[in-house]
């Protein structure tokens, strides 16, 4: 072990944390241990900058330690640190609830609130569900996810969910289904949305629906872009068609946008940029630029006026489903001002004024010696690695591990390497990413 990396915590002190998502064994032999972070960089035990090319894991786009999210931070816990989350209240979340109402599309209005995309996604199932139950139609329990679809590590989530390695030690919980991912090799190399693939995914769709009767189906939950299985961008009109599918079939539309709210699109929320709006919205990671745990989830009215009006006596709880944090005062504190920088500074826009050089640059990886695809829109781009035989997922940890090396913190999971770049990223940092990707890949 290199001591220097370990900022002074010896091989026995790391034992103990059973890391999340970690090679616990190589980490604690070679520790990447990170002390500090400022702006769009990490300070690593060594002392060493490190570009955030993945704002954190995907939360942090703003930069890190935005003085005013640090300073409603502390002001919050200096003057509430928490207010009971049932039957009692406290100002800022009902303020949180208005900001994300705002910014969210038109016909979504009732936010509920959550402590991370795992459980924004099991509320999200549990409230399609239960709403038509409300609705007199018990048999509409069945939930479609997709391939390669990411909706948390909860078992509501890894039921829909399409990542395999996820899945495959828990076993299914939830009675699902699931569509095709979208990722198409007739659609390789395509910056934005690609051409080929929506006649068809819609069809599959609509024999599904066949298959298990929409009598049976409460709601598909689909990423508008899918970032965890490394950046699966849907091809044209497929999010409309979807919405007319789910809409003739009685069908509730979830878009999990854990990774697309708020601004990495280049818009507030993927619903905003693609022009489709689900029934229900689900969010987490950016709304409090990942200073604070949080998440929500957003529906329309028809979903909420249904709780109330089959909730019996007004004094009676109406949705059996909450959490001892959700709308925890700090949390709300670091939403509200997160929100007000993201609109201040009008980050999602700068997202889009700079998506087409970041996409640019990093097609002009093609061509490089084990890469096999590369995707993008607004601030995420997913690149594709061929795999040594038999070892899919080595080579993306290789280059991940030079890049560290490089100064730069990447993502890799699966055969793909993954960027998310903080909103705030310039082009000279955009520059020096792509040519640390291109000697780490080749
Ligand atoms: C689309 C999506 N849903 C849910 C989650 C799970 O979020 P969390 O890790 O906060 O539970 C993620 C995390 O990356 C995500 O990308």
């Amino acid at each position: 072990m290199r001591e220097n990396q370990s900022a002074g915590l010896s091989r026995e002190q790391l034992e103990a944390y059973w890391m999340p998502f970690t090679g616990n064994r190589q980490f604690k032999e070679d520790p990447r241990m990170i002390v500090a972070s400022e702006g769009n960089y990490y300070i690593d035990a060594e002392g060493r900058k490190i570009f955030d090319s993945l704002s954190g894991l995907w939360t942090c786009g703003i930069g890190h330690n935005h003085p005013k999210i640090t300073e409603a931070i502390a002001e919050q816990a200096r003057t509430l640190d928490y207010a009971p989350a049932f039957q009692f209240g406290h100002t800022k979340a009902f303020e949180l609830a208005n900001r994300v109402k705002e910014l969210t599309p038109e016909g979504l209005d009732y936010v509920f609130f959550t402590n991370s995309g795992s459980e924004s996604a099991e509320t999200s199932l549990k409230m399609a569900r239960a709403y038509w139950r409300q609705k007199g139609q018990p048999t509409k329990t069945k939930l479609i996810g997709r391939s390669k679809g990411y909706h948390g590590v909860n078992f509501g989530g890894i039921s829909v969910g399409g990542i395999g390695g996820n899945r495959k030690l828990f076993g299914q919980a939830v009675d699902a289904d699931h569509l095709s991912h979208t990722l198409f090799s007739e659609n390789a190399y395509t910056q934005g949305l690609p051409e080929y693939g929506t006649d068809h995914l819609i069809k599959e769709f609509e024999e599904l629906i066949a298959l298990h009767d929409a009598s049976n189906i409460a709601a598909l939950i689909i990423e508008p872009i899918a970032g965890s299985a490394g950046v699966v961008v849907p091809p044209k009109g497929y999010l409309k068609k979807v919405r007319e599918m789910c809409d003739k079939h009685n069908i509730l539309l979830i878009f999990d946008e854990v990774i697309t709210a708020f601004g990495r699109m280049g818009s507030m929320t993927g619903a905003e940029e693609f022009g489709v709006t689900p029934d229900i919205l689900n969010m987490a990671k950016q709304i409090t630029n990942g200073a604070i745990p949080m998440g929500a989830v957003i529906t329309s009215s028809e979903i909420y006026d249904t709780f109330m009006a089959a909730g019996g006596p007004d004094y009676m709880v109406e949705l059996p489903h909450g959490y001892t944090y959700s709308g925890h005062p700090i949390a709300c504190a670091a939403g509200l001002a997160s929100l007000e920088i993201l609109e201040q500074e009008q980050l999602p826009q700068r997202v889009k004024e700079l998506s087409g050089y970041f996409g640019d640059a990093v097609h002009s990886l093609k061509g490089s010696d084990n890469i096999l695809d590369i995707r993008n829109y607004g601030f995420a781009a997913g690149i594709t690695l061929a795999s040594y035989p038999g070892e899919p997922a080595r080579r993306p940890y290789e280059v991940a591990m030079k890049a560290w090396e490089k100064g730069v913190y990447l993502r890799f999971g699966g055969d793909c390497v993954a960027l998310g770049l903080p909103f705030t990223t310039e082009k000279h940092e955009i520059d020096m990413l792509v040519d640390v990707l291109r000697e780490s890949i080749g």
